[in-house]
């Protein structure tokens, strides 16, 4: 059918199909990228905001046909000065982080701002209901659109920070195009003759592959290729750790979970290529699931994957005799914590472009948080080398672990190698939720003991967790919950088991502050306990027991240098005690997290320095920014070493040069990534001393690579422990208000040296909003292996009208073996949330909760989200 429509003032006569959403007819047909599918067409994110008639609407959720007759504003068609303003806005305030939501959030601010010359931050964050922003918190978005409200009524626009030394709020770099909506993320690009892919999936956890019967698919009109196992040239096993994960499941295998991949797609347009991929008849033998870690455990249990025996990984952390300890302690406290599998909800789903070159090699775009980890597996899946492939990032729209894995880069380049054309595959939300890895769900039994002044004397943990059909770093994230086991403490005898154990629910990963957010919720809700049983104040007894240098961390490492919970727990002590002397429900918890993987895996940190012939220096490094800056933080490395101006540097992250660093995880790629940009800027300057102009040097590369070798593996029988390069610290307080609703946190971080005050405070405000959506709402229930909802307000991510003040301490204890001091913080801002909210509620109601999400409470109940829709 054809609609008419005025599309930012012109007149646009377009030809629909009478089913299809707006979003598609603006993206796909009219050009409009600055609209971002999150959820469509659930109309629940927000990032699809446009105005329709002068009122923003969810395009996603709304028909075409709707469309006809109206007057349609995106941020492209408003006036440049309009525009202008809007990203200086969110720029100097540093309002976005991954930006993916923000130009609907935008367009959703220069309505409440037109409607409403003053808006107290309240009205905005209750206008702000339908958007969902998985990376800031809220709290400097809200900044921004108060800044943007002055603007309109004359007030001067601070300029967007342009200093890049460290120690500076330097704007991000891009912030500007990706307010706006103009700086594309994957799905945002096209190439020409491009072709769209999509992917068939398992709808059952478990059975046996009868038949896959392509040929309707094929016969559709448009349809260029369908793939299958069958198609696959080289390793069509992939991960990341082991290879146990198929990029199609063939005939008469076993489908392991409901995100798996039986077939692809590539079509001219997407709508064929997905109608294509629903006649893809694939048949099944029904087989019972294993749904449950400790029966995949029992010896008559089926194999789960047919790589691994279901037991994954088993760690062990054993010092002193904890029996003897615990038998000998004048308390001991002991119990069971459960914590519920989370979907990361990144905002941006799934996206790669592949892309065949003249040359014969294949060009990748992917947003993976490890690019040449991705061009490694896919090279092994197409059977060609690895200098076939060129690789590139673009910069992606949150992540938070959830991109470590492969998700459609392989099917992807498959397609672009059937074909011989470019091919793009974007997967919808409900795919997105089915096929990536989550946070694991543990389940720990803890005994902790102490002596009468409250000094820990022994703690022995039993952890399991479920890490679904694959490994992912499962293993991973239960090698550090046993390595993390203690908390911020230090303890004399520790004894400490974890296992991570396939079933046929959907994998788990790596998701933020993995395995550390999980045993922090038990081992912070012993030391309240003991606090009581010792009569001691709960921030008294975290001050007794404190790391220190010189103490031994949980996995036998003496700590040696940069052990800054001590500081945060005098930072948070003055609001903690006004609360109590309010009379205030009160909880306190510290957290500690490692900054860099550690464990005896070889580090890198690689970046290299290009002086170009138009005057600036392109800045390449093997890590990925996903939203928490790391390309603005690297930059003002540079800037310190080199003594040039921010706006000279470039930064890229692509294959021209081999600089494989693994993946961005584990809180680390500022930590060796910017030592490694601290070194090849160091060469740069001593050219440039040497009396060298910066157009002299055109053409010339600066090297800077570093390697850490010095870690040891958990339990290695070695004469000096050192688990970890080094350690986040945190303490975090929760003040709850009249009616038990989370009313403040105040959330103290030792970041070593703060590289970008408001990038860094940034983290923490997103990541205490994720810890308290942990806490409170979110949860990825499932049912015999699938998803019971994948509607975003049910899956229970904050809104801003939900999020408390947040007030973040940032306090510095420099780290030796950091840049300039500098030490991660990407992680740990959601560690002790859900037990500084557990300590809070117990104070409110007098009910110890041990279970996430704590869904009982009076905190959780005050929530907008989080609950099945209209059930409250
Ligand atoms: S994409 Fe429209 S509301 Fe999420
Ligand atoms: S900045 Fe809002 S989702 Fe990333």
């Amino acid at each position: 059918m054809m609609i008419e429509f005025v599309l930012n003032g012109t007149p646009r006569r377009v030809e629909v199909r009478p089913d299809e959403w707006f979003l598609h007819t603006l993206r796909e047909r009219c050009g409009i990228t600055s609209l971002k599918d999150g959820c469509s067409p659930q109309g629940q994110c927000g990032a699809c905001v446009a105005l329709v008639d002068g009122v923003p609407k969810t395009t996603c959720a709304m028909h075409s046909r709707v469309a006809d007759g109206k007057r349609i504003v995106t941020l492209d068609g408003l006036p440049a000065e309009e525009r202008q303003q809007i990203s200086d806005c969110f720029a100097t305030t540093a309002g976005l982080q991954c930006g993916f939501c923000i130009p609907g959030i935008a367009l959703r601010a220069k309505a409440i701002t037109d409607r409403d010359p003053v808006p107290t931050r309240e009205a905005i964050a209750r206008a702000l209901d339908l958007h969902l922003c998985r990376c800031t918190g809220y709290v400097k978005i809200i900044d921004a659109i108060e800044l943007l409200a002055a603007a309109k009524r004359g007030a001067p626009i601070p300029t967007p920070c342009s200093d890049g030394r460290v120690g500076q709020p330097l704007a991000r770099i891009g912030a500007a195009q990706t307010a706006l909506g103009d700086r594309p993320f994957v799905d945002d690009i096209a190439v020409p003759g491009m072709l769209h892919g999509a992917l068939v999936l398992s709808p059952h956890p478990r059975a046996r592959v009868v038949r896959i019967d392509t040929t309707r698919a094929r016969a559709v009109p448009g349809v260029r290729a369908v793939a299958t196992a069958a198609d696959v040239p080289g390793e069509r096993w992939y991960g990341l750790l082991l290879n146990d994960w198929p990029g199609f499941v063939a005939v008469g295998e076993e489908v392991r979970c409901v995100g798996d991949v039986l077939a692809a797609v590539a079509a001219a347009d997407r709508h064929t290529a997905r109608e294509a991929a629903r006649l893809v008849e694939v048949s099944y033998e029904l087989l019972p699931p294993v749904l449950d870690p400790h029966h995949a455990l029992a010896p008559d249990a089926p194999r789960v994957n047919p790589q691994h025996e279901n037991l994954l990984e088993r760690a062990v952390v054993r010092r002193g005799d904890a029996d003897a300890a615990l038998a000998a302690s004048a308390h001991v406290v002991s119990g069971t914590w459960t914590t519920q599998r989370i979907e990361h909800l990144f905002l941006e789903p799934e996206s790669a472009l592949a892309e065949p070159r003249p040359d014969g090699t294949l060009h990748l775009r992917t947003q993976g948080q490890g690019i040449f980890e991705d061009r490694r597996q896919v090279a092994r899946f197409l059977g060609v080398s690895q200098e076939r492939i060129s690789v590139e990032l673009v910069p992606n729209g949150g992540a938070f672990g959830g991109k470590e894995d492969m998700s459609v880069q392989a099917q992807t380049a498959l397609l672009a190698q059937m074909t011989g054309a470019a091919v793009k595959l974007t997967l919808s939300r409900e795919e997105s939720i089915r096929l990536h890895p989550k946070r694991h769900a543990l389940k720990m039994d803890y005994t902790v003991g102490c002596d009468a002044d409250g000094r820990l004397t022994a703690v022995k943990a039993r952890i399991i967790g479920d890490s679904g059909a694959y490994a992912s770093v499962g293993g991973k994230v239960l090698e550090r919950a046993a390595g993390h086991a203690c908390g911020a403490y230090g303890v004399p005898h520790v004894d400490v088991e974890s296992l991570a154990v396939y079933t046929n629910n959907p994998p788990c990963g790596a998701m933020r502050g993995f395995g550390a957010n999980q045993v922090h919720f038990a081992m912070e809700g012993c030391l309240d306990l003991l606090a009581r049983k010792a009569g001691l104040d709960r921030w008294e007894i975290r001050w007794r027991n404190a790391l220190s240098v010189g103490d031994t961390f949980t996995t036998g490492q003496v700590l040696e240098k940069s052990v800054g919970i001590r500081k945060t727990l005098q930072a948070v002590k003055p609001h903690y005690d006004a609360a109590l002397r309010e009379g205030r429900a009160v909880g306190i918890a510290c957290g500690v997290k490692n900054s860099g993987i550690g464990n005896g895996v070889e580090e890198w940190g690689k970046a290299r320095l290009v002086v170009e012939a138009d005057g600036t220096v392109s800045l390449y490094n093997g890590y990925t920014e996903m939203g928490q800056g790391l390309l603005t933080v690297l930059v003002q490395f540079a800037v310190e070493a080199t003594g040039l101006p921010a706006a000279t540097f470039v930064p890229k992250v692509n294959s021209t040069f081999d600089l494989q660093c693994g993946q961005t995880t584990g809180s680390r790629a500022t930590l060796f990534g910017g030592r490694a940009v601290l070194a090849a800027g160091a060469k740069l300057r001593a050219d440039l001393d040497a009396g060298h102009a910066l157009a002299a040097l055109t053409g010339r590369v600066y090297a800077g690579d570093i390697v850490v070798r010095d870690t040891t593996a958990l339990g290695a029988p070695v004469a000096k422990i050192k688990t970890h390069t080094a350690f986040g610290y945190a303490t975090q307080v929760v003040i709850l208000d009249a009616n038990g609703r989370v009313e403040r946190v105040v959330a103290a971080h030792d970041a070593g040296r703060v590289v970008n005050p408001a990038l860094c405070s940034g983290q923490v405000e997103g990541a205490v909003h994720m810890g308290l959506g942990y806490a409170l709402t979110e949860e990825l229930r499932c049912e015999n292996g699938m998803p019971v909802t994948f509607k975003l307000k049910e899956i229970g991510v904050l809104r801003a009208r939900d999020m408390p003040r947040v007030e973040v301490i940032l306090v510095e204890e420099p780290e030796p073996e950091g840049p300039m001091g500098a030490k991660g913080v990407g992680e740990i801002g959601l560690v002790p949330t859900a037990a500084a909210v557990a300590g809070a509620l117990e104070a409110f109601d007098g009910i110890r909760r041990t279970t996430l999400p704590m869904k009982d409470s009076p905190a959780a109940r005050a929530m907008s989200v989080g609950f099945p829709l209209g059930a409250k």
